[in-house]
Protein backbone atom coordinates (compact mmCIF):
# COMPACT_ATOMS: atom_id res chain seq x y z
CA UNK A 1 0.00 0.00 0.00
CA UNK A 2 1.30 3.35 -0.53
CA UNK A 3 -0.12 7.05 0.31
CA UNK A 4 0.63 9.80 -1.06
CA UNK A 5 0.69 13.14 1.29
CA UNK A 6 0.37 16.89 -0.17
CA UNK A 7 1.66 19.51 1.75
CA UNK A 8 2.44 23.03 0.41
CA UNK A 9 2.06 26.34 2.72
CA UNK A 10 3.57 26.69 6.23
CA UNK A 11 0.79 25.14 8.53
CA UNK A 12 0.38 22.11 6.37
CA UNK A 13 3.57 20.63 7.68
CA UNK A 14 2.55 21.43 11.12
CA UNK A 15 -0.84 19.63 10.45
CA UNK A 16 0.77 16.38 8.70
CA UNK A 17 3.44 15.89 10.55
CA UNK A 18 1.88 13.86 13.54
CA UNK A 19 0.24 11.85 10.81
CA UNK A 20 3.58 10.79 8.55
CA UNK A 21 4.65 9.66 12.29
CA UNK A 22 2.12 7.65 13.08
CA UNK A 23 1.76 5.99 9.25
CA UNK A 24 5.03 4.65 9.82
CA UNK A 25 3.86 2.15 12.21
CA UNK A 26 1.33 0.90 9.85
CA UNK A 27 2.48 -2.59 8.12
CA UNK A 28 2.95 -2.38 5.02
CA UNK A 29 2.02 1.08 4.08
CA UNK A 30 4.94 3.95 2.13
CA UNK A 31 4.36 7.27 2.71
CA UNK A 32 5.64 9.40 -0.20
CA UNK A 33 5.28 13.75 0.58
CA UNK A 34 5.44 15.52 -2.21
CA UNK A 35 6.19 19.48 -1.58
CA UNK A 36 3.98 21.94 -3.89
CA UNK A 37 7.03 24.58 -3.33
CA UNK A 38 3.71 27.45 -2.37
CA UNK A 39 6.12 28.34 0.08
CA UNK A 40 9.80 28.27 -0.76
CA UNK A 41 11.59 30.63 1.40
CA UNK A 42 13.60 28.44 4.24
CA UNK A 43 11.69 30.36 7.41
CA UNK A 44 7.82 29.39 5.95
CA UNK A 45 9.04 25.91 4.58
CA UNK A 46 12.53 24.22 5.14
CA UNK A 47 13.29 24.78 8.36
CA UNK A 48 9.56 23.67 9.60
CA UNK A 49 10.22 20.46 7.92
CA UNK A 50 13.47 19.86 9.90
CA UNK A 51 12.29 21.40 13.42
CA UNK A 52 9.11 18.65 12.51
CA UNK A 53 11.37 15.89 11.70
CA UNK A 54 9.13 15.45 8.47
CA UNK A 55 10.37 12.85 5.89
CA UNK A 56 12.62 15.03 2.91
CA UNK A 57 9.66 15.45 0.90
CA UNK A 58 9.68 12.87 -2.39
CA UNK A 59 8.99 14.85 -4.74
CA UNK A 60 8.76 18.96 -5.31
CA UNK A 61 6.70 20.79 -7.91
CA UNK A 62 8.49 24.40 -7.10
CA UNK A 63 5.08 26.21 -8.05
CA UNK A 64 5.99 29.07 -6.04
CA UNK A 65 3.96 32.51 -5.57
CA UNK A 66 1.60 33.30 -8.20
CA UNK A 67 -2.26 33.97 -8.53
CA UNK A 68 -4.98 31.68 -7.08
CA UNK A 69 -5.69 30.24 -10.69
CA UNK A 70 -1.87 30.34 -11.60
CA UNK A 71 -1.14 28.30 -8.15
CA UNK A 72 -4.03 25.71 -8.23
CA UNK A 73 -3.52 25.48 -11.90
CA UNK A 74 0.36 24.32 -11.76
CA UNK A 75 -0.49 22.34 -8.42
CA UNK A 76 -3.40 20.49 -10.60
CA UNK A 77 -0.71 19.78 -13.27
CA UNK A 78 2.26 18.83 -10.89
CA UNK A 79 0.67 16.17 -8.45
CA UNK A 80 -1.84 14.60 -11.81
CA UNK A 81 1.85 13.65 -13.11
CA UNK A 82 3.02 12.63 -10.07
CA UNK A 83 -0.23 10.47 -9.30
CA UNK A 84 0.32 8.82 -12.70
CA UNK A 85 4.06 7.76 -11.29
CA UNK A 86 3.47 6.69 -8.12
CA UNK A 87 -0.03 5.49 -8.32
CA UNK A 88 -0.22 5.99 -4.25
CA UNK A 89 -4.26 4.15 -2.96
CA UNK A 90 -4.56 7.49 -1.17
CA UNK A 91 -3.82 11.15 -1.38
CA UNK A 92 -3.41 13.18 1.95
CA UNK A 93 -4.22 16.94 1.88
CA UNK A 94 -4.52 19.12 4.74
CA UNK A 95 -5.76 22.82 5.64
CA UNK A 96 -7.39 24.71 3.08
CA UNK A 97 -4.55 26.62 1.03
CA UNK A 98 -4.84 26.58 -2.81
CA UNK A 99 -2.01 23.50 -2.82
CA UNK A 100 -4.90 21.27 -0.74
CA UNK A 101 -7.34 21.97 -3.45
CA UNK A 102 -5.16 21.98 -6.26
CA UNK A 103 -3.79 18.39 -5.34
CA UNK A 104 -7.69 17.21 -4.19
CA UNK A 105 -8.50 17.86 -7.35
CA UNK A 106 -6.28 16.04 -9.50
CA UNK A 107 -6.64 13.44 -7.22
CA UNK A 108 -10.35 13.38 -7.72
CA UNK A 109 -10.43 13.32 -11.94
CA UNK A 110 -7.30 10.40 -11.28
CA UNK A 111 -9.59 8.17 -9.14
CA UNK A 112 -7.25 8.27 -5.89
CA UNK A 113 -9.07 8.47 -2.90
CA UNK A 114 -8.79 11.35 -1.13
CA UNK A 115 -8.16 12.01 2.73
CA UNK A 116 -8.56 15.36 3.56
CA UNK A 117 -6.86 16.61 7.55
CA UNK A 118 -8.87 19.35 9.32
CA UNK A 119 -12.53 18.83 7.69
CA UNK A 120 -15.28 20.59 7.85
CA UNK A 121 -14.39 23.93 9.67
CA UNK A 122 -16.66 26.71 7.76
CA UNK A 123 -16.28 30.46 8.41
CA UNK A 124 -19.76 30.62 5.77
CA UNK A 125 -17.27 33.72 4.35
CA UNK A 126 -17.07 33.32 0.58
CA UNK A 127 -14.44 36.13 0.47
CA UNK A 128 -12.29 33.92 1.74
CA UNK A 129 -10.77 31.79 -0.66
CA UNK A 130 -9.43 29.28 1.85
CA UNK A 131 -13.46 28.82 2.37
CA UNK A 132 -13.81 27.91 -1.33
CA UNK A 133 -10.79 25.33 -0.77
CA UNK A 134 -12.08 23.87 1.89
CA UNK A 135 -15.66 23.24 0.73
CA UNK A 136 -14.62 21.94 -2.21
CA UNK A 137 -11.84 19.48 -1.11
CA UNK A 138 -14.49 18.22 1.58
CA UNK A 139 -17.01 17.42 -1.39
CA UNK A 140 -14.65 15.48 -2.89
CA UNK A 141 -13.22 13.46 -0.29
CA UNK A 142 -13.26 9.91 0.62
CA UNK A 143 -11.92 10.39 4.29
CA UNK A 144 -13.22 13.28 6.32
CA UNK A 145 -11.03 14.30 9.33
CA UNK A 146 -12.29 16.41 11.92
CA UNK A 147 -10.62 17.79 14.79
CA UNK A 148 -13.75 18.93 16.52
CA UNK A 149 -17.41 18.26 16.68
CA UNK A 150 -18.91 21.26 15.08
CA UNK A 151 -16.58 20.38 12.04
CA UNK A 152 -18.78 16.98 11.79
CA UNK A 153 -22.38 18.67 12.28
CA UNK A 154 -21.32 21.31 9.94
CA UNK A 155 -20.55 18.22 7.29
CA UNK A 156 -23.35 16.57 8.48
CA UNK A 157 -25.39 19.91 7.43
CA UNK A 158 -23.96 19.55 3.55
CA UNK A 159 -25.23 15.72 3.72
CA UNK A 160 -21.60 14.66 4.27
CA UNK A 161 -21.91 12.03 7.02
CA UNK A 162 -21.68 8.52 8.14
CA UNK A 163 -18.44 6.11 7.82
CA UNK A 164 -16.37 8.62 5.80
CA UNK A 165 -16.54 11.47 8.54
CA UNK A 166 -13.86 10.52 11.53
CA UNK A 167 -13.86 12.78 14.62
CA UNK A 168 -9.95 12.69 15.30
CA UNK A 169 -8.99 15.70 16.95
CA UNK A 170 -6.28 18.82 15.98
CA UNK A 171 -2.83 17.01 14.75
CA UNK A 172 -1.65 20.57 14.75
CA UNK A 173 -2.44 20.53 18.54
CA UNK A 174 0.28 16.89 18.58
CA UNK A 175 2.92 19.21 16.88
CA UNK A 176 2.35 21.66 19.56
CA UNK A 177 2.45 19.68 22.67
CA UNK A 178 5.31 17.49 21.38
CA UNK A 179 7.90 20.31 20.68
CA UNK A 180 6.82 22.57 23.33
CA UNK A 181 9.61 21.66 25.81
CA UNK A 182 12.30 22.11 23.05
CA UNK A 183 10.62 25.36 22.10
CA UNK A 184 11.05 26.29 25.18
CA UNK A 185 14.76 25.28 26.06
CA UNK A 186 15.39 27.20 22.50
CA UNK A 187 16.06 30.33 24.44
CA UNK A 188 13.87 32.62 22.27
CA UNK A 189 12.80 34.80 24.62
CA UNK A 190 16.49 36.13 25.51
CA UNK A 191 17.39 35.98 22.02
CA UNK A 192 14.67 38.49 21.14
CA UNK A 193 14.95 40.31 24.38
CA UNK A 194 11.61 39.66 25.50
CA UNK A 195 10.47 38.30 29.46
CA UNK A 196 7.21 35.96 30.06
CA UNK A 197 4.37 37.50 30.26
CA UNK A 198 5.91 40.60 28.88
CA UNK A 199 4.85 41.27 25.62
CA UNK A 200 1.79 41.37 23.01
CA UNK A 201 2.67 38.75 20.22
CA UNK A 202 0.94 39.83 16.83
CA UNK A 203 0.79 38.13 13.41
CA UNK A 204 -1.45 39.55 10.19
CA UNK A 205 -0.85 38.12 6.25
CA UNK A 206 -4.85 37.72 5.28
CA UNK A 207 -4.73 39.72 1.91
CA UNK A 208 -8.23 41.19 2.77
CA UNK A 209 -6.61 43.25 5.74
CA UNK A 210 -2.61 43.91 5.08
CA UNK A 211 -3.63 44.82 0.95
CA UNK A 212 -5.44 47.51 1.43
CA UNK A 213 -3.69 50.11 2.97
CA UNK A 214 -6.40 52.26 4.47
CA UNK A 215 -7.52 48.93 6.47
CA UNK A 216 -3.82 48.08 7.19
CA UNK A 217 -2.70 51.88 8.13
CA UNK A 218 -5.11 52.07 10.98
CA UNK A 219 -4.10 48.54 12.52
CA UNK A 220 -0.62 49.56 12.59
CA UNK A 221 -1.12 53.26 14.14
CA UNK A 222 -3.07 51.37 17.28
CA UNK A 223 -0.46 48.95 17.69
CA UNK A 224 2.33 51.21 17.61
CA UNK A 225 0.15 53.18 19.99
CA UNK A 226 -0.27 50.30 21.81
CA UNK A 227 4.35 49.64 22.26
CA UNK A 228 4.33 53.04 24.34
CA UNK A 229 2.99 50.47 27.39
CA UNK A 230 4.01 47.06 26.51
CA UNK A 231 6.67 45.41 23.72
CA UNK A 232 4.33 44.63 21.01
CA UNK A 233 6.61 41.90 18.75
CA UNK A 234 5.18 41.37 15.22
CA UNK A 235 7.17 38.87 12.83
CA UNK A 236 5.99 40.13 9.46
CA UNK A 237 4.94 37.45 6.82
CA UNK A 238 6.55 38.50 3.42
CA UNK A 239 3.26 40.01 2.22
CA UNK A 240 2.96 42.02 5.41
CA UNK A 241 6.33 42.90 5.25
CA UNK A 242 6.15 44.53 1.38
CA UNK A 243 2.68 46.26 2.34
CA UNK A 244 4.68 47.84 5.56
CA UNK A 245 7.34 48.63 2.99
CA UNK A 246 5.08 50.83 0.50
CA UNK A 247 3.51 52.50 3.29
CA UNK A 248 7.08 53.88 4.13
CA UNK A 249 9.50 53.78 7.14
CA UNK A 250 7.83 55.17 10.20
CA UNK A 251 4.85 53.76 10.07
CA UNK A 252 5.65 51.12 12.82
CA UNK A 253 8.08 52.64 15.01
CA UNK A 254 8.11 51.37 18.44
CA UNK A 255 6.96 47.70 17.10
CA UNK A 256 9.52 45.32 17.52
CA UNK A 257 9.54 43.83 13.87
CA UNK A 258 11.46 40.19 12.83
CA UNK A 259 11.24 38.15 9.92
CA UNK A 260 9.21 35.23 9.99
CA UNK A 261 9.73 32.94 12.94
CA UNK A 262 10.59 29.44 12.95
CA UNK A 263 8.22 27.06 14.47
CA UNK A 264 10.00 26.39 17.97
CA UNK A 265 10.75 29.77 18.18
CA UNK A 266 7.05 31.14 17.32
CA UNK A 267 5.49 28.36 19.45
CA UNK A 268 7.90 29.69 22.45
CA UNK A 269 6.98 33.08 21.63
CA UNK A 270 3.31 32.51 22.03
CA UNK A 271 3.51 30.46 24.91
CA UNK A 272 5.31 33.43 26.96
CA UNK A 273 3.06 36.10 25.32
CA UNK A 274 0.61 38.51 27.89
CA UNK A 275 -1.80 38.84 24.49
CA UNK A 276 -1.65 37.71 20.95
CA UNK A 277 -3.56 39.25 18.03
CA UNK A 278 -3.45 37.56 15.15
CA UNK A 279 -5.57 37.31 11.76
CA UNK A 280 -4.60 33.34 11.26
CA UNK A 281 -6.53 30.30 12.06
CA UNK A 282 -3.69 28.17 13.34
CA UNK A 283 -2.73 30.55 15.97
CA UNK A 284 -6.40 30.85 17.13
CA UNK A 285 -6.12 27.28 17.57
CA UNK A 286 -2.57 27.18 19.42
CA UNK A 287 -3.04 29.90 21.62
CA UNK A 288 -6.12 28.24 22.90
CA UNK A 289 -4.19 25.26 23.82
CA UNK A 290 -1.72 27.54 25.39
CA UNK A 291 -4.03 29.24 27.55
CA UNK A 292 -2.76 32.51 26.46
CA UNK A 293 -5.52 35.07 25.41
CA UNK A 294 -6.17 35.74 21.73
CA UNK A 295 -7.68 38.67 19.71
CA UNK A 296 -8.90 37.65 16.56
CA UNK A 297 -8.64 40.97 14.05
CA UNK A 298 -11.69 38.99 11.44
CA UNK A 299 -15.18 39.57 11.25
CA UNK A 300 -15.80 35.97 11.46
CA UNK A 301 -13.79 32.25 12.76
CA UNK A 302 -13.97 28.75 11.11
CA UNK A 303 -12.98 27.56 14.21
CA UNK A 304 -15.51 28.97 16.89
CA UNK A 305 -14.82 25.96 19.32
CA UNK A 306 -11.64 28.19 20.32
CA UNK A 307 -13.74 30.80 21.72
CA UNK A 308 -16.44 28.73 23.07
CA UNK A 309 -13.62 26.46 24.75
CA UNK A 310 -10.64 28.39 24.52
CA UNK A 311 -9.10 31.69 24.70
CA UNK A 312 -10.12 33.48 21.93
CA UNK A 313 -11.81 36.36 21.00
CA UNK A 314 -13.14 37.79 17.35
CA UNK A 315 -12.92 41.66 17.40
CA UNK A 316 -13.91 42.12 14.30
CA UNK A 317 -12.47 44.59 11.61
CA UNK A 318 -12.66 47.75 13.68
CA UNK A 319 -9.35 49.46 15.01
CA UNK A 320 -11.35 50.82 17.62
CA UNK A 321 -12.40 47.64 19.26
CA UNK A 322 -9.28 45.70 18.62
CA UNK A 323 -7.80 49.00 20.52
CA UNK A 324 -10.76 48.89 23.00
CA UNK A 325 -10.50 44.53 23.68
CA UNK A 326 -6.27 44.63 23.63
CA UNK A 327 -6.62 47.46 26.63
CA UNK A 328 -9.32 45.70 28.65
CA UNK A 329 -7.18 42.31 28.25
CA UNK A 330 -3.95 43.76 29.42
CA UNK A 331 -5.59 45.53 32.47
CA UNK A 332 -6.64 41.85 33.40
CA UNK A 333 -4.36 39.83 35.48
CA UNK A 334 -3.18 37.12 33.40
CA UNK A 335 -4.89 33.99 33.87
CA UNK A 336 -2.84 30.59 33.65
CA UNK A 337 -4.48 27.67 32.33
CA UNK A 338 -4.92 26.36 28.68
CA UNK A 339 -8.35 25.84 27.22
CA UNK A 340 -9.76 22.28 27.24
CA UNK A 341 -10.65 21.28 23.85
CA UNK A 342 -11.88 17.75 23.43
CA UNK A 343 -9.20 15.18 21.36
CA UNK A 344 -6.79 18.50 21.15
CA UNK A 345 -4.86 15.97 23.61
CA UNK A 346 -1.65 15.14 21.73
CA UNK A 347 -3.22 11.95 20.02
CA UNK A 348 -4.69 13.09 17.06
CA UNK A 349 -1.98 11.51 14.89
CA UNK A 350 -2.19 8.17 15.81
CA UNK A 351 -6.25 8.33 15.15
CA UNK A 352 -6.03 10.00 12.26
CA UNK A 353 -3.59 7.33 11.01
CA UNK A 354 -5.75 4.69 12.37
CA UNK A 355 -8.61 5.78 10.21
CA UNK A 356 -6.52 6.29 7.17
CA UNK A 357 -5.67 2.37 7.67
CA UNK A 358 -9.14 1.78 7.56
CA UNK A 359 -9.93 3.25 4.48
CA UNK A 360 -6.60 1.63 2.99
CA UNK A 361 -7.44 -1.75 4.00
CA UNK A 362 -10.95 -1.42 2.52
CA UNK A 363 -9.49 -0.58 -0.79
CA UNK A 364 -7.28 -2.72 -1.20
CA UNK A 365 -9.26 -5.24 -0.50
CA UNK A 366 -11.64 -3.96 -2.76
CA UNK A 367 -9.03 -3.73 -5.68
CA UNK A 368 -8.17 -7.83 -4.69
CA UNK A 369 -11.36 -8.82 -5.26
CA UNK A 370 -11.96 -7.17 -8.55
CA UNK A 371 -8.24 -8.67 -9.66
CA UNK A 372 -10.48 -11.99 -8.40
C1 LIG B 1 -1.19 30.98 2.30
C2 LIG B 1 -2.62 30.44 2.43
C3 LIG B 1 -3.20 30.89 3.77
C4 LIG B 1 -2.29 30.47 4.93
C5 LIG B 1 -0.89 31.05 4.67
C6 LIG B 1 0.08 30.63 5.77
C7 LIG B 1 -3.86 30.22 0.31
C8 LIG B 1 -4.98 30.76 -0.49
N1 LIG B 1 -3.50 30.94 1.38
O1 LIG B 1 -1.30 32.38 2.24
O2 LIG B 1 -4.45 30.25 3.95
O3 LIG B 1 -2.79 31.02 6.13
O4 LIG B 1 -0.42 30.55 3.40
O5 LIG B 1 1.25 31.39 5.73
O6 LIG B 1 -3.31 29.21 -0.03
N2 LIG B 1 5.93 34.57 -0.33
C9 LIG B 1 7.28 34.64 -0.11
N3 LIG B 1 7.91 33.48 0.24
C10 LIG B 1 7.26 32.30 0.37
C11 LIG B 1 5.88 32.25 0.13
C12 LIG B 1 5.22 33.39 -0.20
O7 LIG B 1 7.91 35.66 -0.22
O8 LIG B 1 7.91 31.30 0.72
C13 LIG B 1 5.23 35.82 -0.68
C14 LIG B 1 5.01 35.98 -2.13
O9 LIG B 1 5.16 37.33 -2.46
C15 LIG B 1 3.58 35.56 -2.32
C16 LIG B 1 2.95 36.00 -1.01
O10 LIG B 1 3.97 35.82 -0.04
O11 LIG B 1 3.00 36.15 -3.44
C17 LIG B 1 1.75 35.18 -0.64
O12 LIG B 1 2.06 33.79 -0.60
P1 LIG B 1 0.93 32.69 -0.92
O13 LIG B 1 1.48 31.34 -0.70
O14 LIG B 1 0.33 33.00 -2.23
O15 LIG B 1 -0.18 32.94 0.13
P2 LIG B 1 -0.11 33.28 1.68
O16 LIG B 1 -0.49 34.70 1.81
O17 LIG B 1 1.18 32.84 2.32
Amino acid sequence: MRALAVVGARPNFVKVAPILHALEDVPGLEVRVLHTGQHYDRALSGSFIEQLDMPHPHHHLGIGSGTHAEQTGAVMIGVERILAEERPDALIVPGDVNSTLGAALAASKAGVPIVHVESGLRSRDWNMPEEINRVVTDRISDLLLCHCEEAVENLAGEGIAGDSVALVGNTMIDSLMRLLPAARAGGALERHGLSRRGYVLVTLHRPALVDEPTRLAPVIELLDDLARSLTVVMPLHPRTRARLEAMGAGAAQRLTVTEPLEYLDFIALQDAARLVITDSGGVQEETSALGVPCLTYRDNTERPVTITHGTNRLVGVRPDALSAAAREELARPFAEGAGQIPLWDGQAGPRAAEAIAALLATRVSSLSRRAA
